[in-house]
């Protein structure tokens, strides 16, 4: 195996003032560091209003940009729009399912489904906000085409998708339907990589790793926790700023994988303005700690 791959998360350009320079960043990196391809784990660039002529300028970055671009949506991207347009505005609705790359399997997995009453329902125009039932789930259609998917290939796979498949705050709820699904893979599955949680998180169940990538951007903190980091003039054309704590610089990783292990080598920053102790955050559930990071790694294959 010998592969390098550029991954980002939840860029959430609609929020920020800066997008086009963290995105920019990325891909000269990505680009100067030799990577066979680019990877981004949504809640990234919905089409809408807001923000426009910055999300034309990342769009055009996107179309100069002479690697190939793999994207999976983010419950965000489904806010205002259907799961189609948002892949057509990406310019990936001809994407694969799945690709291999340098003696490595990589599967795109969509978990932007909710269940309710017994039966699956993708995320359209906010629907899974209004439901009382499971959120998220792995539809059954997309554990089916993981058994298949997997059961063709003779390469160890690494899966990627935007909510956690594992358990976790914000995780998919059906987490053991997915580790049946993996379970038989002939060559393996080394790795599931999830941003959505904006947090640096790692932990290793049945062989596998399972990663959560922290956010290009911020960590969310909500209404109860506003505050002013940039002041009224940046804050009045971006008012969601006043509700996160932004990082300083784009967070992103490059993930180096050879026979012997995974290496990711990713970015440090800091939180700009107020940090979360200093306004006593809480968040229920929550067992992470806030960090403006993606912290180096180096996992031992086998
Ligand atoms: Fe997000
Ligand atoms: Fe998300």
């Amino acid at each position: 195996m010998q592969v390098r791959f550029g991954i980002m998360a939840d860029a959430h350009i609609e929020f920020i003032h800066d997008g086009e320079a963290r995105v920019r960043a990325f891909l000269d990196t990505c680009i100067s560091e030799k990577c066979d391809f680019l990877m981004d784990l949504g809640d990234f660039l919905p089409p809408g209003e807001t923000n426009a002529a910055e999300k034309e300028r990342i769009r055009a970055l996107l179309r100069d940009c002479p690697l190939p671009f793999y994207h999976v949506l983010g419950n965000h991207d489904a806010d205002e729009n259907e799961k189609a347009s948002v892949l057509s505005y990406l310019n990936c609705e001809q994407q694969p399912r799945s690709f291999d790359c340098g003696g490595v399997h990589f599967v795109l997995l969509d978990a932007c489904y909710y269940r309710e009453d017994g039966k699956e329902y993708g995320y359209a125009n906010g629907n899974y906000k209004k439901t009382a039932g499971e959120v998220p789930v792995l539809p059954q259609s997309e554990l089916d085409f993981l058994k298949k998917d997997l059961g063709s290939t003779a390469l160890p796979s690494i899966l990627l998708s935007h909510q956690s498949l594992i358990e976790s705050r914000t995780g998919i709820k059906n987490p053991a339907a997915l580790r049946e699904a993996i379970a038989d893979a002939p060559a393996g599955v080394l790795l599931a990589i999830c941003g959505h949680e904006h947090v640096d998180r790692l932990e290793k169940r049945d062989g596998v790793y399972y990663y959560c990538l922290n956010s290009m951007s911020y960590y969310w903190a909500g209404e109860r926790y506003a505050h002013t980091t940039y002041g009224e003039g940046i804050e009045k054309a971006h008012p969601m700023l006043r509700l996160v704590f932004p990082y300083r610089d784009p967070l992103f990783a490059i993930i180096e994988i050879t026979d012997g292990e995974i290496r990711v080598t990713g970015r440090r920053s800091e939180i700009v303005g107020a940090l979360p102790e200093a306004l006593d955050f809480k968040k229920a559930g929550l067992h992470e700690r806030i960090t403006a990071a993606i912290e180096d790694r180096c996992l031992p294959i086998g």
